[in-house]
């Protein structure tokens, strides 16, 4: 399985000694919002092998669907912008509007700026026949399009969070000689979850990942990341008879997707107060609050190690400035 290549190192892995000092357990965080193009973020490890697909199949025109806030596409432009391919965001507003200039700043913006080509739809139009109609302009426009799958969670997409896994065991080996406790992720299609807790299980390491969903509020997402977790073991390591150790908590979404909680907007405010790390309000901080909910209620304890994924998002700190 080919990759293009959007990420010129590891992301780095650093402790966080005064949230550590604070909470009590040893926390690191994963840098994944750091490197790469189009600001950075966790999609840019699910496009190296999805954008090579596009370019197997010979494809020039990468079509998203996405909302203004989007990292998932304002990423996939970036990628687009550094590989001089065509991109097209189908794009509607889905989040309630935060305040005026809800749908101009944070992702809209920077898409702005990368000059994203972006088609408009209605509120109430279907993502997938929007996308279908854009991908039937393309071709009669003599061009050969690839569909983005929704949040780069299909089996090419979750690999690059199986490549997370042995970055993660790779670095712990030199911090701490063993495998973490638990990964901590926030999850939202699924991808960055299925891909870590197969890496962690085809590795044979006893940590866990617990991912607090953003999105789903039900049994969905832990079904989603169970099948998708199922698939990338069949392909890397079939027929095996591995243990997949993983929690989905649905417990931390708030109102719904996009709505900040009063949770997470506390552990924004922690982070960037002891740290100097700004998480977002609509993934990292409800998983930040999930994770210091689980010290609490001593789910996770003092002497276990944690990693928590930074997963990008920091344009959306600006687009919900007044909150
Ligand atoms: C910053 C951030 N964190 C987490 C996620 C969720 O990742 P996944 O869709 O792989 O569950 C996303 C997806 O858009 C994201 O942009």
């Amino acid at each position: 399985m080919n990759k293009v290549k959007l990420l010129n190192r590891e992301s780095s892995l650093e402790f966080l000694p005064n949230l550590s000092a604070k909470l009590g357990p040893k926390i690191y965080i994963k840098r994944d919002d750091q490197g790469g193009r189009g600001g950075g973020g966790n999609k840019l490890r699910k496009y190296e092998r999805i954008i090579a697909d596009a370019l197997d199949k010979k494809a020039d025109t990468l079509i998203i669907a996405g909302h203004y806030q989007s990292n998932a596409a304002r990423e996939l432009v970036g990628a687009a912008c550094q590989l001089r391919i065509k991109s097209i965001v189908v794009c509607k507003s889905m989040i309630p509007e935060q305040n005026p200039t809800f749908n101009e700043n944070g992702n809209a913006l920077l898409m702005k700026l990368m000059n994203a080509n972006i088609v408009a739809i209605d509120k109430e139009d279907d993502f997938q026949i929007e996308m279908e109609r854009v991908a039937k302009d393309v071709v009669k426009n003599g061009h050969q399009p690839y569909l983005i799958p929704f949040g780069g969670s299909n089996l090419l997409g979750s690999l690059g969070y199986l490549d997370c896994a042995n970055e993660i065991i790779e670095q712990f080996k030199n911090e701490e000689g063993k495998s973490p406790n638990y990964v901590i992720t926030p999850t939202g299609s699924g991808g960055t979850m299925a891909g870590l807790v197969a890496g962690f299980a085809i590795a044979e390491k006893s940590t866990k990942v617990i991912g607090f969903s953003v999105l789903h509020k039900d049994q969905t997402i832990e079904n989603i990341v169970t099948r998708l977790t199922d698939e990338i073991v069949n392909k890397i390591k079939p027929n095996s008879n591995l243990k997949i150790n993983f929690e989905l908590d649905t417990n931390f979404v708030g109102d719904e997707y996009g709505i900040p909680t009063e949770g997470g907007k506390k552990a924004i405010g922690m982070l960037a107060e002891l740290e100097g790390i700004f998480l977002c309000p609509v993934y990292t901080s409800k998983a930040m609050a999930g994770l210091i909910d689980y010290i609490e209620k001593n789910k996770i304890q003092k002497e276990d190690t944690v990693v928590f994924i930074h997963t990008g998002g920091m344009p959306l700190v600006h687009a919900y400035y007044n909150q």
